[in-house]
């Protein structure tokens, strides 16, 4: 699937395994200690109710996003476990992009709504992710370390 953005050379595509060196490079760059290992991006990446997508601008990889869609007996639901986007290609509509594509598979794939984590003090994620109309639902003590909160956030899709 590719897709027009704010920056027209991006581009949104699936991601798998051979894109797991790059993944692992954004991870590093964007989180600190909450950031996924090679083993758990891979396990993501290799779920079999799992969507990751990548961005892709001027051919570089610029992005990328992993969501699992979960059925139970309260529905069927979309969780986000990762969005990364290089600070080279920051400010250009990507994690905004990336975010949609991911609900959009989650919704046409039958889910109701979307639930995620976000570090209390990520601003910038936090006003991406209310722009997209996600509403805080409450805080999760020490989820990331000691200290460390997260914000659990839901959408309806
Ligand atoms: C959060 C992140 C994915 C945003 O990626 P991006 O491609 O720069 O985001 P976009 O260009 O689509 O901007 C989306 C919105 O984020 C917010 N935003 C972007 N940069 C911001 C900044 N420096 N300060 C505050 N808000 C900011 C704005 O609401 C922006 O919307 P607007 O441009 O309409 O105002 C990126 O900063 C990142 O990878 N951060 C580290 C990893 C992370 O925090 N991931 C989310 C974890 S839950």
């Amino acid at each position: 699937m590719q897709q027009n953005t704010r920056s027209s050379s991006v581009k949104i595509r699936e991601a798998g395994l051979k894109d797991l060196a790059e993944m692992q490079r954004l991870e590093r760059m964007c989180f600190d200690i909450e950031a996924f290992s090679k083993f758990q991006l891979r396990y993501l990446v290799t779920t079999p109710t799992g969507i990751s997508l990548a961005a892709e601008i001027d051919g570089k990889f610029a992005g990328f996003i992993i969501g699992i869609i979960n059925r139970n007996r309260y529905g069927t639901y979309g969780r986000i476990y990762t969005l990364d986007v290089d600070t080279g290609f920051r400010g250009k509509g990507t994690g905004t992009e990336l975010t949609r594509a991911l609900l959009e598979r989650f919704k046409a794939s039958g889910c109701e709504k979307c639930f995620l984590e976000v570090r209390e003090d990520n601003d910038c994620a936090i006003a991406l992710y209310h722009k997209l109309g996600f509403e805080n639902k409450h805080i999760i003590p020490h989820y990331y370390a000691e200290g460390i909160h997260a914000i659990k956030m839901r959408k309806d899709l």
